[in-house]
């Protein structure tokens, strides 16, 4: 699907810079008799993303005009080989080998990366060389803002080398750097993207953590991190079911949430934390859930899946209700808006909020976090910040990430 968009609120500098660096701008060396950046409108980026959920790597194709117009051309998925799943996941947890382990996967996600790269250049019918820069999240390991550090694996030099085009990466550390939690990102593109003059908006992310965005007229983009989106569920199902995740929510829906363990389970420090915050599988993990379960042996494990559902709609819920108390208007995104199960049980939550797919301001729900790094290495590119302080936390606006010229 083709998305034609153009921020509102501006697109390139909505943080009230003077714009772009003039002096970074220079002829692109293989569409030189048809474009000087400077002058003439388009740009072309891809932007990849590979979430905590650990299905694989979503990438999009988008022009970047410089009126504004914002389009994505294709998209393409890649998933994750159950051994690469198995080896991130077994990265999370302190074990032998990790530097070696590391650097390995790092070489094996890049190849995937690329294989990503040269399937959404095919779909659009692109070549290499018409492409700007690639923007890639990479896949995080550890994620430790309070530590100082966050890390994110994919070795993108070999990227580079590998497709022949620029690749920025590392988004996330400068933020960390600067006292931000360094996540979410995507609230400055939402809001880039998706903010209304008039309407208070919400977009909620649901990947294997939801977080979402607050978009209210004249007043700074808000968001974080909500808890878990997909990821406990997804655990769940792939140990009692083993499949690596319900379908429509269609388990989910066959059980009886449990009230005494929604509680247990919402009862971590984290859903009560005010934000800025963060989280990731190194808080919700199986470990975390099995914990939980200790006096709740009786429940069948297709009830157990309807509490973990309950609790995802619960944490968005509360969320929404706490700090985005006037938007009526709520969009998702992310792999959760496709479980049915979930979206029908958040609109009987929040009965007053008109909820629908992101689809509907233009962008399917697969394509928002990846077109979210494209638009962040587009900002890498003209000196200008991707974070929003008053998300992250961090002490202020930064321009994120690091170049590996092709
Ligand atoms: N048809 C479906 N029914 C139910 N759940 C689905 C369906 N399709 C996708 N999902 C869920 O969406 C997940 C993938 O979502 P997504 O790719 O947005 O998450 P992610 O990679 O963790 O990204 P991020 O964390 O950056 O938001 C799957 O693991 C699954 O749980
Ligand atoms: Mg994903």
């Amino acid at each position: 699907m083709r998305s034609d968009l153009c921020s509102e609120a501006g697109f390139v500098a909505p943080f009230g810079s003077e714009g772009p660096d003039p002096g970074y701008f220079s002829w692109d060396q293989d569409l030189k008799s048809t474009k000087c950046i400077n002058q003439v409108m388009t740009e072309y980026f891809i932007g990849m993303m590979s979430g905590t959920s650990l299905d694989g790597v979503d990438a999009v194709l988008c022009s970047f005009a410089a009126d504004g117009h914002f389009n994505v051309l294709a998209d393409y998925a890649v998933s994750y080989p159950a051994e690469i799943r198995q080896q991130v996941l077994s990265l999370q947890d302190i074990g032998i080998d990790e530097l070696r382990r590391a650097a390995r996967l790092g070489n094996q996600l890049a190849d995937l990366y690329a294989a990503a790269v040269q399937g959404v250049l095919q779909t659009a019918g692109f070549r290499a060389a018409q492409i700007r820069t690639i923007g890639c999240h990479g896949q995080t390991v550890r994620h430790a803002p309070l530590d100082g550090y966050t890390v994110q694996l994919g070795n993108l030099a070999r990227l580079a080398e590998s497709t022949g085009i620029d690749v920025a990466g590392d988004f996330r550390s400068r933020d960390v750097a600067a006292g931000g939690q360094g996540a979410p990102l995507v609230p400055a593109f939402h809001q880039a993207v998706f903010a209304h003059a008039d309407h208070a908006r919400v977009i909620v992310n649901i990947g294997g953590i939801s977080n979402l965005t607050i978009l209210i007229p004249g007043t700074p983009a808000g968001g974080f991190d909500c808890g878990p989106g997909n990821m406990l569920l997804d655990a769940w199902c792939q140990l009692h079911q083993g499949l690596a995740y319900d379908q429509a929510g269609a388990w989910a829906a066959s059980g009886q949430p449990n009230t005494d363990l929604l509680s247990v389970l919402l009862d971590d420090p984290y859903f009560s934390a005010p934000p800025p915050k963060s989280t990731g599988r190194d808080l919700f993990s199986l470990e975390w859930l099995q914990t939980r379960l200790t006096g709740f042996e009786s429940l069948s494990a297709a009830d157990v899946q309807a509490t973990l559902l309950a609790q995802t709609v619960q944490c968005i819920a509360i969320a929404i209700e706490d700090f985005a108390t006037e938007a009526r208007e709520v969009y998702l995104c992310g792999g959760g808006a496709h479980n049915l199960e979930l979206v029908t049980r958040l609109k009987q939550r929040l009965p007053t909020r008109h909820i629908e797919s992101s689809a509907a301001l233009g962008l399917p729900v697969h394509q928002v976090e990846a077109a979210a790094f494209a638009w962040l290495a587009r900002q890498l590119l003209a000196r200008l910040p991707g974070n929003l302080p008053e998300v992250t936390g961090a002490q202020g606006l930064r321009v994120l990430g690091a170049l590996y010229p092709r």
